[in-house]
This record gives C-alpha cells, structure tokens and sequence, in this order.
C-alpha cells in the first residue's frame, strides 16, 4: 500500500509512504507506484495512530442502568458503579467493550490501556477485558491495568483479589491511595501496589489524588517509592486533580521528583472538568492536573479518554481529539507553538510511557498503524472534530469514511456552494 501526498508532522512539504507487511518501509516525496493500494490523502495529516492512556472499557456504555448521574459527582458515580457490577457478566463486559472500541477505532485510536475493576470478587470484568483483549488483537493493542476501585485495604479481601487478577493476565498493577479510608492506609495500598508490581515484574497504574483536597499528597508517596525502588519510568499517575489545588511551592518541589522518578502524568480532562469542583460555589477550580508546568519541568504527560457514557460520564465518543480539544481549552494550551506540539500528548509522550518509540511513527522501520486525518493541519483538526478519513492498523485498512460535501448557501451569491472549511495553507 502506498499513501500519497501525506502531510506528516514537524515536517515541510509532502511525503509518500509504502508500506509492506504491516511495516512502513519508505518514506519519500515521490515513490514510483507498482501494483500496489494508492491511497491520495491530498496533503492531510497523517500521524501515527493515537493512544488511549487511561480506559474504563468495563463500565462503558451502561449509561442510564439502573439509573443516571444526577448529581454528577465522583461519589454517586462510585454507587451506581457498585449496584451495576452486582448483575455484572463476562458477556456483557465483551459486548459493550466491543462496541466502544469499534467506536474508538473509527476515531483513529488503536493502543489503549484499559482499567479492570477487580475489587468485584468473582473477577468477571477482568475475565470479559481478557478475551476482549484476545478477540481485538490484529486492531487494538489492549494493556489491563488491575485496578481496585474500592480500595486495596478496604475489604480484608482485596489484596488477594489485586495479586490473583496479576496472576490472571492482567499486565499492570493498579491502586487509589486517595480512596482508602485514612492517610496510613494511602501509604499502604502504595507499598503494596509495589510489592506485588515487584513480584510478578509488571508496571504501576494507579489512580493518584483524584480529589479537589489539597491535602491529598499520595503522589509523592508514589514518586518517591518509584525512586527507591528503581522503578523509573515504569510508573504512571492518572487524574492527580489534587494538583490543582496545590500551593506554587509545594507543586514546584513535586515537579522535580517526578521528574526524577520518570513517572507520567494521564490527565482525563472530559471527566474531571465535569466531576472536579463540586463542592465550590464561586470561585470554581476547574479541578484538572497542572498540564502545562509539568511539560515545561520535563515531566512526561499523556491523555486518557477515562469514560464513555457510563456512571461518571454521559457523554463521550471514543475520540482522543475530542479529548485534546478539551485539553488545550482547560489547561490554557492555545498558542500557536502549544496548539501544533499538543497532539504530542496522544501520540509519542503516551508511546514513550509505554516503551513502545523504537516501533512507533510516520516513518521508515515503524510499525504502520497510521490515522489519516481529515484535515490539513494541526489547528483544522482541533477546530473541526472530523472522524478520520482511514485508520490503518498493521498495514490493514480497519476505518474509512467518505470525504463528505457540504452545500451551504453562500450569503454573497446567494446560491448553494461547497462548504471550503481549510483556512491555514
Ligand atoms: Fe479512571
């Protein structure tokens, strides 16, 4: 297959891009066709496929059962969660991940890291994302993150149920230090996050400081263990809204030892711009992580989508855009610079997480898991939202849409003209 005239970022001009057996093997303004695929993307963007950091697979889409959100907060979620996972069934876990990932696939994402609620006592949501994982492999690369939603030390039996998910298959260990019941306890489901992350060789996941309370510090606990332990780079903190609130100075000396232990911030901003300040009235801290200061103290920062209409959040489509279009409005992200490097959070900064750069790119020896955008330039592609024109997974074509035509009438000539959307050359 070749794509002709791509756009690829951080680069001037256009390229053509050949690919063979699932891999990219030139790159070039000009490669002569043979008898392969051609693929005109007309100077779209093409980037290496998006990546997912953060997933709730098991609960999406069960929206509305048995009830909706009507406060909107994190606690009523956790309730509604708790009275669904009692009817909870593998089938059902494969049937509604199913649907959700072919809708994250149409929107170009096909790496996710996916939570499984295994504070459930019969596991079923880990052993639905097992063979999810297994029936989506040739599309979406899934990683399991075993993740004790109501605690590790909260039910004598959940440190149990932590280690025999590892055991199960499941690749990373989670925790949520900020949800036990005390300060002691955070420190403890910390160590054995650890522990057991130690044992079976696997990476840490963890939901960190997902609160607007100030006072909730766990990241440093989780930073500071990463270093002793030398765990560099294997580590990963989601949400860590806490963050916020925090005071310059102590923010400031976080930055550096997060630095040092080489941790990776996944900020969900769809779901914590929602959940997040509730308990204001006004001022309303708008309860997301520091984006913007982390990258600039050399923190590594990647997004995750978190939800799609389930307890915590009614509303979603899969699309990581649509998450970095959040992003780049919350965090104050709308320079010229920050706009074009802001895709960099769903693409290499989530690949370095995850140790994957050696095969990950628009370029010669990557892999071919390729989207090609329907737009033209960073900007366009924030600004309008489209679903990708084709999403290729190993070389494979696994989405495509028609370029659709709007008619609009023109309020000059008074007639019906095709909608032109590009505004930057
Ligand atoms: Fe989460």
């Amino acid at each position: 297959m070749i794509i002709k005239r791509a756009k690829i970022r951080g680069r001037d001009g256009l390229f053509d891009i050949r690919i063979e057996n699932g891999m990219i093997v030139e790159v070039a303004p000009h490669i002569t066709t043979r008898d392969d695929e051609v693929i005109d993307v007309d100077g779209r963007l093409v980037m290496p496929t998006f990546i997912d950091m953060h997933f709730h697979l098991d609960s999406a889409l069960t929206i509305g059962d048995p009830r909706f959100n009507q406060s909107g907060t994190l606690l009523e979620g956790i309730e509604i969660w708790s009275e669904y996972k009692k009817k909870l069934t593998i089938e059902d876990v494969v049937n509604r991940s199913r649907k959700a990932l072919m809708l994250m696939v149409s929107y170009g994402t096909t790496r996710i890291r996916t939570h499984a609620d295994v504070t459930e006592k019969k596991l079923t949501a880990l052993k639905g994302l097992l063979e999810v994982k297994r029936l989506f492999k040739d599309i979406v690369d899934i990683q399991i993150t075993a993740f004790p939603q109501d605690g590790i030390l909260t039910e004598p039996e959940n440190i149990e149920l932590l280690e025999k998910a590892i055991e199960l298959g499941a690749d990373n260990v989670g925790m949520i230090p900020h949800l036990e019941y005390t300060r002691e306890d955070g420190v403890k489901s910390i160590e054995i996050a650890f522990e057991i992350a130690k044992k079976y060789g696997r990476d840490i996941d963890g939901h960190v400081d997902e609160t607007d309370d100030e006072q909730s510090r766990f990241l440093e606990v989780v930073a500071a263990k990463t270093i002793k332990e030398g765990y560099m780079g294997r580590v990963t903190a989601g949400h860590t809204t806490a963050m916020h609130s925090y005071n310059d100075a102590y923010a400031d000396k976080l930055y550096r030892i997060l630095k040092k232990a080489e941790i990776t911030i996944i900020p969900n901003p769809l779901i914590n711009i929602h959940l997040q300040g509730r308990y204001d009235r006004y001022p309303k801290r708008r309860g997301l992580t520091r984006i913007k200061e982390l990258l600039m103290n050399g923190v590594n920062v990647a997004l995750g989508h978190d939800c799609i209409m389930d307890p915590w959040y009614p509303l979603g489509r899969g699309d990581m855009v649509q998450v970095l279009f959040m992003t780049v409005h919350v965090a104050q992200m709308m320079g010229y610079d920050e706009l074009m490097r802001s895709f960099d959070l769903i693409t290499v900064n989530p690949a370095k997480a995850l140790r994957i750069e050696s095969m990950y790119g628009v370029d010669k020896g990557k892999k071919a898991d390729l989207v090609v955008l329907d737009a033209f330039n960073e900007i366009e592609a924030l600004a309008y939202l489209k679903r990708p024109l084709y999403v290729i997974k190993n070389g494979k074509i696994v989405s495509e849409r028609n370029i659709e035509e709007v008619k609009v009438v023109d309020p000059v000539s008074r007639k019906p003209i095709v909608l032109d959307e590009r505004v930057l050359k």
